[in-house]
Formats: structure tokens, C-alpha cells, sequence
């Protein structure tokens, strides 16, 4: 398939926007600073924190798992079965564990549940991190997944 631009020009911080590529539907988030540096209060809780078993673009990084640390880019399927995560940024969501949730991906189907850099938590059915597809940028604001 060809590859697909997108406009992130306009993404405000905390913003999920989904692009569909190759029939499936490609996350893309503008993490805020927060965000970022929440990435490390949940390093312990997480089955493969440094993405060293699930595999992945070598050009991204291996915490924010991303070519720029603001811009998460990761396939919206849940490596357990297939379900689409749900976007929840809400730091302390009563119903994700109240303070011990700083914000990520939460699969309906079968309670998996992501970071906001797509990695995967311990104790649920998923075992790898969410996928992250080959990208680039053509320029500052159009981002080229493919
Ligand atoms: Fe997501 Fe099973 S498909 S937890």
C-alpha cells in the first residue's frame, strides 16, 4: 500500500488524532510535557519497558518509543486480540486504578492496558507492546506513515 500523509500541524497538546493506514487505524498523539515524564513512573508496572522483546522501527527511541518525544505513533490494535484501545489521558481515572494511572490505552475487550508510549502493563492479556509502523515527516507539521 501507499503510504499516507497526515497534517499534525493543528494537534494540540493531549490530542489523539487516527489516521487510517493499511485498513487499520494508526494513533497519533501530541504528548505533553506531563506525559513525557510520566513515561518514567511507570517503567516497574510495565512487562517489556524497554521495548527488548516487542519488536520495533530501530530509528525510534526506546522509551517514548518515537522519532520526536511529543509525537506517539502506534497502530490502534491491541496486541492480545485485535481490539482498538480506548484513548485514556486521564491521570488518577477511578476506574484504571486512581493514582497509579498517569494516563495511556485501555482495551474493552479483554482489560489490556497501555502506557502513552504503547507499552504494554503487566497482568493483563497483551504481552507486547503496541506496534509502532514505519514513519517519517516530509516536514515539520505532515507526518508520512508507510
Ligand atoms: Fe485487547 Fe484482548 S483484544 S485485551
Amino acid at each position: 500500500g501507499a503510504p499516507v500523509k497526515a497534517d499534525i500541524g493543528k494537534l494540540e497538546p493531549g490530542q489523539m488524532v487516527v489516521v487510517e493506514w493499511r485498513g487499520k487505524p494508526v494513533y497519533v498523539v501530541h504528548r505533553t510535557a506531563e506525559m513525557i515524564s510520566n513515561l518514567d513512573k511507570v517503567d516497574g508496572d510495565l512487562k517489556d519497558p524497554d521495548s527488548a522483546i516487542s519488536k520495533q522501527p530501530a530509528y525510534i527511541s526506546s522509551k517514548e518509543r518515537s522519532i520526536r518525544p511529543e509525537l506517539l505513533v502506534v497502530e490502534g490494535l491491541c496486541t492480545h486480540l485485535g481490539c482498538a484501545p480506548k484513548y485514556r489521558p486521564e491521570v488518577g481515572a477511578a476506574d484504571l486504578g486512581g493514582d497509579a494511572w498517569v494516563g495511556g490505552f485501555f482495551c474493552p475487550c479483554h482489560g489490556s492496558k497501555f502506557d502513552l508510549a504503547g507499552r504494554v502493563y503487566s497482568g493483563v492479556p497483551a504481552s507486547a507492546n503496541l506496534v509502532v509502523p514505519p514513519y517519517s515527516f516530509e516536514s515539520q507539521s505532515v507526518l508520512v506513515i508507510g
